[in-house]
């Protein structure tokens, strides 16, 4: 059988990361790339020296060529810049938009039937960013915040509860971190509904906790988090590699789906939902009825996700030198 094969673009903190998780699991052939080729190449040989010791079998190889990622199953995008103490998600868009959109004309033109995971941040207007550079069709694009941002209220549930983490089942929607909505009506313990193991207020305080997550670790180590969103990236992958129709929440190509952008042919927005992964990427949205509290809410999410869709399409819009977009594909 062929072996699968994954390519992390970025080879910084989460980069790194998502390597260690996909060769501890053992998922495929794994290919680091960043524009600092010994650091691409060192990480890779670094951890290919520990697959005797770990007893993975996996192909481990690095640098800054892209055509080292051909035949890609999965192309996994972490490049750009992290949030340092004090910096919102947001105030790394255009720095992150300028990178994420040349390397998804890369891995366009090297992976052309690989299936994008984006990771750089603010992750909802970078996933429309690689959708669009990429010009892949939107099931084969997809964004990890879901996966975080559900393992993290899982985490703080299970410290509040003293229980396994592996019990707690949770659901979330809309963008990432503090955009995100929270369902704990879909939460539960081993099928027990939460709202009868915990009072409201603390569950509501794992909420908020989950929420502002990422900056909570900003704050404690000067830079954004990587052991857990990389997880959440190699959830997906392993879900799509082994093709297990996993149901996982991901930043997912919405039109009429959850009224995101009704009748919009092709201009609609990736919106955290929960998600069908297999071989195809994204085979299917399944839609949650939300009630009258949550519903608002997902709209106000989806409005921060447009509102910053529409700082990325500006910026591509202004003219340069030449007076053409900056940015056409993005327009
Ligand atoms: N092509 C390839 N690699 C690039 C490019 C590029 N055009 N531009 C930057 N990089 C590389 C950097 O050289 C660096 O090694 O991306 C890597 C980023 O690594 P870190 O600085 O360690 O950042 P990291 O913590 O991995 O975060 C990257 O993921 O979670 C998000 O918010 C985070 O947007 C950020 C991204």
């Amino acid at each position: 059988m062929r072996r699968a094969k994954i390519s992390i673009i970025g080879a910084g903190n989460t980069g790194a990361a998502c390597a260690v998780w996909a060769a501890s699991k053992e998922l495929g052939d794994i290919v680091l790339i960043d524009i600092a080729d010994g650091v691409a190449k060192g990480k890779a040989l670094d951890l290919y020296e520990s697959a005797p010791i770990e007893g993975f079998d996996c192909k481990i190889t690095g640098g800054s060529d892209y055509t080292l990622i051909e035949g890609s199953d999965i192309v996994v995008i972490t490049a750009g810049i992290p949030r340092k103490p004090g910096m919102s998600r947001d105030d790394l868009i255009v720095t992150n938009m300028g990178i994420v959109s040349s390397v998804a004309e890369k891995v366009a033109a090297h992976a052309p039937n690989s299936i994008i995971i984006v990771l750089s941040n603010p992750l909802d207007a970078m996933v429309y960013t690689a959708w669009k550079a990429s010009g892949f069709p939107a099931s084969r694009v997809l964004g990890q915040a879901g996966c975080l941002d559900v393992a993290r209220f899982r985490a703080f549930l299970s410290l509040e509860l003293g229980c396994s983490i592996e019990d707690i089942q949770a659901l979330l929607l809309g963008g990432h971190g503090d955009d995100m909505v929270p369902l704990p009506r879909f939460t539960s313990v081993h099928g027990i509904p939460i709202d009868q193991l915990l009072s409201k207020e603390v569950i509501d305080k794992c909420v908020q906790r989950a929420k502002v997550g990422g900056g909570e670790i900003v704050q404690l180590m000067g830079t954004s988090a990587y052991y857990a969103p990389a997880s959440g990236v190699i959830q997906m992958s392993e879900a799509i590699i082994k093709d297990k129709k996993r149901i996982l929440p991901c930043a997912a190509y919405c039109e009429n789906e959850y009224g995101v952008a009704p009748g919009a042919k092709g201009a609609g927005y990736f919106v955290g939902v929960p998600c069908v992964l297999g071989k195809g990427g994204m085979e299917k949205i399944v839609e949650v009825k939300l009630n009258e509290a949550e519903a608002p809410l997902l709209k106000e999410s989806v409005q921060h996700v447009k509102d910053l869709v529409k700082v990325v399409k500006d910026l591509a819009a202004k003219p340069n030198e030449q007076g053409q977009p900056s940015f056409p594909k993005l327009v």
